[in-house]
């Protein structure tokens, strides 16, 4: 069985549709990953395309995000995916207050044991913050995905 991620932020159009993009382009390489998928806490920009500064971003970096389309978490979720990856402490505990008794997602943040546990919401900074949160991400995600292939050997 393949192991399927869901990545949340709080609008859906930063940073989870970044983990969500990236960890497309990865899937080669980490052949457990099955299915991919990211939302919000919030249903602020439901049906938007990821915010044009991240998009940008993720294009210099050969990721492609402009097919996607922002949707809010639902309940339906912790029976489908195998782990939710929060972005930050308030997508966390977010989460949490909506997570069912018999949920089968393990759910927590992308960067735990990290000595930063929070991606930043790049959203009302400037351009180097979409940057220096997509590169957060990357490197969280690296970890992430290198920690379960060793649980998994
Ligand atoms: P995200 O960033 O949670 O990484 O998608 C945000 C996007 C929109 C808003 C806040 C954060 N907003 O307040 O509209």
């Amino acid at each position: 069985m393949k192991t399927s991620i869901l990545f949340v932020c709080l609008g859906n159009i930063c940073r989870s549709p970044a983990a969500d993009g990236i960890l497309r382009t990865l899937k080669d390489e980490y052949s457990f990953v099955g299915e991919v998928d990211s939302c919000g806490t919030a249903a602020y920009h439901v049906g938007k395309k990821p915010d044009s500064r991240m998009r940008k971003v993720a294009r210099q970096k050969g990721v492609d995000l402009d097919f996607l389309s922002a949707r809010q978490l639902a309940v339906s979720d912790f029976s489908t995916f195998d782990y939710i990856l929060a972005m930050d402490e308030e997508n966390l505990a977010n989460i949490k207050r909506i997570m069912p008794s018999n949920a089968k997602s393990k759910v927590r943040l992308l960067l735990e044991g990290a000595d930063n546990l929070n991606v930043p919401d790049p959203y009302y900074g400037g351009e180097q913050g979409f940057v220096d949160c997509f590169e957060l991400i990357e490197k969280g995600l690296t970890n992430f995905l290198e920690d379960l292939k060793k649980a998994n050997l």
